[in-house]
């Protein structure tokens, strides 16, 4: 029996895990969400063209693999099927390649005003979320309170409907959120009917079927480990499981069917929203990371805090996600840089640690060791001996480090700005 591999985040989010899906598709027979929602903007390059993609899977663009979205994703019936037509648009018809869970939690229109309600609420203390209603879904999922995509198909649907938007109005009301429905609930509607054109599958039997049938999948995930609702630093963080545990419940699958991790990191540390960041830059070298980088949001537009390499936080991030392989991404944003930095511990009032902890208070000092820049253009080697010997190192320091091999290493954001390592 085939196992499933991963790919997911080890930062903040935004390593590139979609442009590095779209790359791996090939090789797979099928590419799963596992968790997540329309708070995810994962961007794929290729053929000169660019496309966002927020609930659908980055393999759609591979030549007819099946897609589906996993019972861990929470879907807003608006948004879905928004970039659905903007697919469409573009010739990509995903009502044959595209299945979802039955058993996926919808996100409804009072979610997404609850989620802005509770932003408001908290003032300054506010998460920074990208306001799609991830929060207050996974709230009622938990609660179990949460309607599922199944239950469109239920005769019963506006009913339960009508009662989980009442809960919602009563607390909006608490909370003295002033605010329309009518439009998006509309909208919703309408949207619900498009949603029920695709494929609703028990996708825990469509996922171990495939395997007991010697295919292959590929489990991508969204956001990024240090965001995971148990291990991110909470409660900045999203609101599911980002890490490699959360394949096994957001599709269905035992733990020893989870083949390969591939952990996606960025040579750099972006955040977008509130929350630590122990190595982020106040400086004209973190806005430089930004600008070169293009570090804006894919779905907010917010401009990405931007910092050096942690490796404490990676390390931490290989350890919970039991990453086989590591995928550096945007290297080729540091070109021009003389001096590169990389934290290596933190000092905690005087204690060096290597331990990414509890609390990361303003006290908390990264140790950096720095590396030369390489000072050349990555974007126009083709293979890992083309890369200079600076470069190299950099690489090299991060494999003796985690003790994990750096398998990939994209130098751009097309498809084919992407060097897979030969190893002897
Ligand atoms: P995701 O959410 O993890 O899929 O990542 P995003 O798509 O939100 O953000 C990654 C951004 O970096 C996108 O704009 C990509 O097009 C871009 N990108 C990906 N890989 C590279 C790379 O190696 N170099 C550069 N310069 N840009 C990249
Ligand atoms: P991808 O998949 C970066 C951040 C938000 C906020 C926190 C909670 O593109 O990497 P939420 O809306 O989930 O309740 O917001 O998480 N966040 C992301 N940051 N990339 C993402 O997704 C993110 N999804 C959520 O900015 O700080
Ligand atoms: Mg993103």
């Amino acid at each position: 029996m085939k196992k499933v591999d991963v790919i997911l985040g080890l930062q903040w989010g935004d390593e590139g895990k979609g442009k590095v899906v779209d790359v791996l598709t090939p090789r797979y027979d099928v590419v799963a969400r596992f968790q997540g929602g329309p708070n995810a903007g994962h961007t794929l390059e290729f053929n000169g063209e660019k496309y966002v993609l927020r609930s659908i899977p980055s393999g759609i663009f591979q030549g007819g693999k099946t897609n589906v979205i996993g019972n861990g994703v929470v879907i807003d019936a608006i948004l879905f099927r928004a970039e659905a037509e903007e697919l469409a648009k573009s010739g990509h018809d995903l009502t044959r390649q595209l299945c979802i869970s039955k058993k996926a939690h919808l996100i409804l229109p009072t979610h997404r005003l609850l989620d802005a309600a509770y932003e408001a609420a908290k003032g300054s203390a506010k998460i920074g979320t990208t306001g799609k209603g991830i929060g207050p879904t996974y709230t009622d999922k938990v609660s179990r309170s949460g309607m599922r995509v199944g239950d469109l198909l239920s005769p019963d649907f506006r009913e339960i409907y009508s009662r989980a938007k009442a809960r919602h109005e009563r607390i909006l009301r608490s909370l003295d959120y002033s605010y329309d429905l009518a439009g998006l609930e509309s909208q919703w509607f309408e949207a619900v009917e498009f949603l029920k054109r695709f494929r609703f599958i028990d996708s825990e039997y469509f996922i171990n079927g495939t395997l007991a049938e010697g295919k292959s999948v590929l489990a991508e995930g969204a956001q990024g480990t240090l965001l995971d609702i148990d291990f991110g630093s909470y409660p900045f963080v999203t609101s599911s499981n980002t890490v490699s545990a959360g394949v096994c419940t957001g599709l269905g699958i035992a733990p020893n069917r989870i083949g390969e991790v591939f952990g996606i990191f960025k040579a750099y540390c972006t955040r977008v929203g509130s929350g630590p960041f122990p190595t982020e830059l106040f400086d004209e070298t973190g806005d430089r990371l930004c600008s070169i980088g293009h570090e804006f949001g894919a779905v907010t537009g917010r401009k990405r805090r931007c910092g050096w390499l942690d490796l404490v936080a990676l390390k931490y991030s290989i350890m919970i996600n039991g990453v086989t392989q590591l995928i550096m991404m945007k290297s080729d944003v540091m070109n021009d840089f003389d001096t590169i930095r990389v934290a290596t511990a933190y000092d905690i009032g005087g204690q060096v640690s290597g331990e990414f902890p509890y609390d990361i208070a303003d006290s908390l000092k990264p140790v950096y060791t720095d590396f030369e820049g390489w000072k050349c253009d990555l974007r126009g080697c083709k293979s890992y001996g083309e890369f200079p010997a600076a470069f190299r190192r950099y690489v090299e320091f991060i494999e003796r480090e985690t003790g994990v091999p750096v398998r990939i290493i994209s130098v751009g954001p097309d498809r084919g700005e992407t060097i897979v390592r030969e190893y002897r």
